[in-house]
């Protein structure tokens, strides 16, 4: 098996960070952004002690299960206007690298990525404002690569998988690293333009379907996924409204599992 510069120096990246145990890689990152680290620096960590989700939650990074990274990114002007979209960039870089092992993987709006319905991976994206300028966003991904990163289900809010677990053998996980990264990087050329949304929406999970929205109050409503908007949030059909509604933030949860609405 390569080590990890024998993936990452082809990548010519302006600088990579990697420890065996960190807090948090987004945090390292931040960090970084804040005392100079250019446009595509990388945190990589084995453990995290205090990994983070979205909404304040807890996000568990096991030693040798799991891939845990963080990019450093600075948006160019014409990037600025389109921040949703960088959360976009990992979770469509991770569809595509998986597509190399086989492995059809969807994204459930707005940045978990599914495999066979059931979430391998999550991001969580940090900004960096100085007055009114977005100075850098941390693009932090958490992937589950060996069983061992798959949390006890009585602590899931969506089922989860691992991508060994789905392909059914072991897998190189710095290989992994190095299919996403070049994918974010592809992705990132084309931030601005439609074809980034007509990417985005080609890989949308529960298109069509059914599914028990989740409000950030807790309120949760059946609702059809219909499409993700150039500005990053979901269109939904909510049962009983005659227009669709647009939503910036929520998410969208099985119906009948881990407490949403039965159908
Ligand atoms: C989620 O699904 O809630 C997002 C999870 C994001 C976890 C990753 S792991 C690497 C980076 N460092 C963190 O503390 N969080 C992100």
């Amino acid at each position: 098996m390569k080590d990890l510069s024998a993936y990452l120096d082809p990548l010519n990246l302006p600088g990579w960070r990697y420890f065996p145990e960190v807090g948090s890689t987004n945090d390292l990152a931040l960090e970084w952004a804040q005392n100079g680290a250019e446009d595509g620096a990388l945190i990589l960590a084995d453990r995290q002690t205090a990994g983070r989700g979205r909404g304040n939650r807890r996000w568990v990074t096991n030693s040798g299960a799991d891939l845990a990274l963080s990019l450093v990114l600075r948006p160019r002007v014409e990037e600025a206007r389109y921040l949703p979209r960088f959360a976009a960039l990992a979770a469509l870089g991770l569809v595509g690298a998986l597509e190399e092992w086989g492995l059809e993987a969807l994204v459930k709006w707005p940045n978990d990525v599914l495999l066979n319905g059931k979430k391998v991976a999550g991001v969580l994206v940090e900004n960096i404002w100085q007055d009114e300028n977005l100075e850098a966003v941390v693009v932090g991904m958490g992937v589950n690569v060996t069983a061992a990163a798959v949390p006890p289900e009585d602590e899931l809010r969506f089922p989860a998988t691992a991508l060994e677990l789905e392909l059914g053998q072991k897998l190189d996980r710095w290989a992994v690293l190095a299919g996403i990264l070049q994918r974010i990087r592809a992705y990132r050329a084309i931030l601005p333009t439609d074809a980034l949304m007509t990417a985005w929406n080609a890989k949308l999970a529960f298109k069509g379907s059914e599914v028990a929205f989740r409000f950030p109050d807790g309120q949760v409503r059946k609702a059809q996924v219909l499409a993700i908007r150039p500005d990053g949030r979901l269109a939904l059909q909510l049962n009983g409204e005659s227009e669709p509604s647009l939503v910036v933030a929520g998410e969208v949860a099985l119906l009948g599992w881990g407490g949403a609405l039965k159908d």
